[in-house]
């Protein structure tokens, strides 16, 4: 069986959030099990500046607006085959795969996006002039929404898949940008890509997929409901009357071992924890929080809306009255960012904030944790607090999305119900019990650090999936 996964972020090169990780272990995790899974993404300059050797294979046509530019292979060290859509015009640029450096989208987003989508179809299509055609197109979020609607406009056999990372996301472009994009003038209604009079990028991708997916099965129930739908919530729902929604739940990337971690002083597990204790003592003294006999409690996230970091610099000072400390990890938006350093200001010397991306850092704050907080308004997945636990650190977070299926509450960490600071509250009391009562501790902790995540079950589902929508059975790889 022969799968592209089209993707706009990918972790090997260049990590935006959790789509980066999924994106680099779950084609991993596929061809682990025989599927001959390919990754197709954009060019961007760090992608290019890390591949050792990149082959020239083909060349993608134009349609529309979009135009037509050349197609490279490569392998990453390990072997997973990429293609790689070279337009230095769209894609060599300095900044993230969405922004520039000031932190802006680029205003082209939508053409640069569309001619990833394209090229998923032109491959699969065989119109790109690759001897290699896929059975089925994984398209994940907006950025790669259009790739089923054109599989759709150009009559293609090849079944799509569209996975919903982020609803909240949605890739909005003004209406008269549909010439450009190569969107058929009757595929610009409500039951194609119009969403209120803009073009919606995650709508083609929802409206035109044979199947979609959500990354956990709370979330995939959630996206059918207004709360959490995005607008979307009726067309997904229809899909999902059809059998046409599942939720499938990510898994724990290989890097994430506490047993194996380069980025540890002292390994550990969950027989011998005393490197956590280490860590502890390295983290708490590397950030410069005073000494202290109460849990540490950790924050890794991108600091947005969504994490719910409000209600995090809301119960800093609860937290420090009650004996605690928090060290917290993240980059985001300047008034999230703000919030959390005036928390830090109120509660010098036990509250402290490291502002960047810094992958060690992220590792070593998860092994030193007692805790960690995870008040997200709304969860896709979430995969932070999946390495928590792996870490030993129990997750207080709120019941939503992947957090309810990956948490057991009172077994490996805390869920509160309600989105506020009471809810909060009420569920760091609860893990402050836990820390008075040495023996409760290590009973969640073990627990918490035996829990399974493993890829292969993820990839398992998804081929089922696969063999349903292809009707092809796994061939496996020579
Ligand atoms: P999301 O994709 O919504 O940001 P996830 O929990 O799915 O949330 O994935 C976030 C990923 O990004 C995790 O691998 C997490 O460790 C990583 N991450 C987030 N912020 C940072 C940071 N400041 N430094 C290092 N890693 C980070
Ligand atoms: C999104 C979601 C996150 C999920 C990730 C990978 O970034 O916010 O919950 O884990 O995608 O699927």
């Amino acid at each position: 069986m022969k799968i592209l996964f089209v993707t706009s972020e990918f972790a090997d090169f260049a990590k935006a959030g959790g789509l980066a990780d999924v994106a680099a272990a779950l084609p991993r995790a596929l061809r682990a099990q025989g599927v001959d899974a390919r990754v197709l993404l954009p060019g961007f300059q760090k992608v290019i500046d890390e591949l050792d050797v990149l082959t020239l294979v083909g060349t993608l046509p134009r349609r529309a607006g979009i135009g037509p530019c050349l197609l490279g292979e490569a392998k990453t060290r390990d072997g997973l085959p990429l293609y790689v859509v070279l337009d230095p015009s769209l894609y060599q640029r300095e900044g993230n795969a969405y922004a520039g450096p000031d932190g802006q989208d680029w205003p082209d987003n939508d053409l640069r996006f569309a001619r990833l989508s394209l090229a998923a179809e032109q491959i699969a299509d065989g119109k790109a002039g690759l001897a290699w055609k896929p059975d089925l197109v994984h398209a994940n979020d907006w950025p790669t929404g259009l790739a089923p609607a054109f599989l759709k406009w150009e009559n293609s056999t090849v079944p799509s898949i569209m996975t919903v990372h982020n609803l909240a996301y949605q890739g909005l472009f003004p209406e008269d940008r549909r010439g450009q994009l190569g969107i058929p003038d009757e595929a610009f209604t409500l039951d194609g890509v119009e969403f209120y009079g803009q073009i919606s990028l995650v709508k083609a991708g929802l409206s035109y997929a044979d199947h979609i997916t959500a990354v956990s099965p709370t979330y995939a129930r959630e996206i059918t409901e207004p709360e959490h739908g995005a607008g979307l919530e009726g067309l997904i729902a229809g899909k999902a009357r059809e059998g046409g929604l599942t939720g499938i739940l990510n898994g724990l990337g290989g890097d994430w071992d506490p047993r194996h971690d380069p980025h540890l002083a002292q390994p550990f597990d969950a027989q011998d924890t005393a490197g956590k204790a280490v860590m502890k003592e390295r983290v708490r003294t590397s950030l410069c929080l005073a000494p202290a006999e109460g849990p540490l409690f950790g924050v890794v996230s991108r600091l947005v809306h969504q994490k719910g970091m409000d209600l995090v610099a809301e119960v800093a000072s609860a937290i420090v009255e009650r004996g605690g400390q928090i060290a917290i990890l993240g980059v985001g938006d300047a008034e999230t960012e703000d919030r959390l350093r005036e928390a830090v200001r109120y509660n010098r010397d036990h509250v402290a904030m490291l502002n960047g991306f810094n992958e060690p850092m992220a590792h070593r704050i998860m092994a030193a944790s007692d805790f960690y907080l995870t008040p997200s308004r709304f969860e896709p997945c979430g995969l932070s607090q999946m390495h928590a636990q792996r870490y030993g650190a129990l997750p207080v977070a709120h019941a939503t999305g992947g957090l309810v299926d990956t948490i057991t509450d009172g077994e490996t960490g805390f869920l509160f119900p309600d989105f506020s600071v009471e809810s909060f509250l009420s569920a760091i009391d609860r893990a402050f019990a836990v820390h008075a009562d040495p023996p409760a501790l290590e009973r969640m902790r073990a627990a918490a650090m035996r829990r399974s995540f493993d890829w292969a079950d993820s990839a398992e589902e998804y081929i089922k999936l696969y063999a349903r929508l292809t009707g092809k059975p796994l061939l496996r790889l020579a």
